[in-house]
């Protein structure tokens, strides 16, 4: 019981620190260029990116890479919850393993934190699950090297953009000139966000759709049938589980779940991490001209593409 509350304190510090922090950032320094992405600097640092590489992947590293926004803390809690069933930890390993990982200062995306974690993370007991918002050509080499398994996961550019705003806005990783909807979106459709531009990450993961290493996943599909979804996942990954884990997890990884303990697990931020939950808030924001403008940049862009097919864009960004 110790070790549980531990760790999640020791998460929930390190976000309510990094809330505190952003309020010290002058908003034209919230954003710096690295190779040709842009990366928020109250949790990313040029030098740690600049060591990417050294990162060292093993064969049974569980990696989920995903967009910012795209339900990355959803599946990345759903993968936790695979792993601990499948290797029938108990809470309290479980939790041990959650310290161990606060205790080196691993965060939970691969590219946030200093340089050092890289070392770090080699103490870390196997199987890690590591998140990345990372587009292929930026992934350690190591990781396809070693062929570990990873799940990409995407989802529907409007709700990427509406939850990216929200986001974006209340935690202050977008400069002053972003503060509004309408200053975001041309923003978001022109790249000028953190990482680098939507369009551009589903053109370079649909080179990748038949890598038998990578399975690919919407946040709609998981979210229109959550069972399937996991049983799936934890068949690309090879975790052993019973229907009844399944729908343990299904019930413990619900966005109503997730929200009610958010304070407890990510402190202040919780309340930016699970907004909504839906699909299709969209429609509460865009407006007409902006669809118009998404539509055609969609055509324009990936709607041909198999990931851009898989995406479902008729469904989920027009009717
Ligand atoms: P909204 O802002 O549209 O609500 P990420 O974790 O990659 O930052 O993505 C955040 C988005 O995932 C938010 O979308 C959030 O509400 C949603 N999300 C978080 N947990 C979820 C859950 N358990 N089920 C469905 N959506 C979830």
């Amino acid at each position: 019981m110790l070790c549980t509350i531990m760790a999640q304190k020791g998460l929930r510090e390190f976000l309510d620190k990094k809330m505190e922090e952003a309020d010290k950032i002058a908003p034209q320094d919230r954003l710096f260029l690295h190779d040709g992405g842009l990366y928020p600097i109250l949790v990313c640092q040029p030098e740690t990116l600049k060591m990417l590489d050294t990162f060292e992947a093993r064969s049974d590293d569980v990696i989920l890479v995903g967009y910012p926004k795209t339900g990355t803390n959803w599946v990345g809690q759903i993968l936790v919850e695979l792993a601990s069933a499948s290797g029938k930890y108990d809470e309290e390993e479980r939790k041990q393993r959650q310290q161990k990982e606060n205790e080196l200062s691993i965060r939970p995306y691969l590219e946030f934190g200093d340089p050092g974690k890289f070392e770090r993370m080699k103490t870390l007991p196997s199987r890690r699950i590591i998140k990345t918002h990372l587009i292929p050509q930026k992934i350690p080499k190591s990781i396809f090297q070693k062929k570990a398994k990873m799940l990409a996961l995407f989802r529907n550019p409007k709700d990427t953009a509406v939850s990216y705003f929200h986001f974006a806005k209340g935690m202050k990783l977008v400069p002053d000139d972003q503060q509004t909807w309408e200053e975001f979106f041309p923003d978001f459709m022109s790249g000028k966000v953190p990482y680098c531009l939507y369009f551009d990450y589903i053109i370079e993961w649909n080179k990748y759709m038949d890598d038998k290493n990578i399975m690919f996943i919407t946040y709609e599909e998981l979210k229109e049938n959550e069972t399937l979804g996991l049983k799936k996942i934890a068949e690309f990954f090879g975790f052993s589980v019973t229907e009844q884990d399944i729908q343990s997890i299904v019930g413990k990884t619900s966005f109503k779940a997730m929200k009610e303990k958010s304070l407890e697990t990510h402190g202040k931020m919780g309340e930016s991490l699970f907004r909504k939950g839906i699909i299709g808030d969209w429609r509460n924001v865009f407006s007409e001209s902006q669809n118009e403008e998404m539509d055609r940049k969609f055509e324009e862009t990936v709607a041909s593409t198999k990931l851009g097919v898989m995406l479902k864009y008729e469904l989920y960004c027009k009717s």
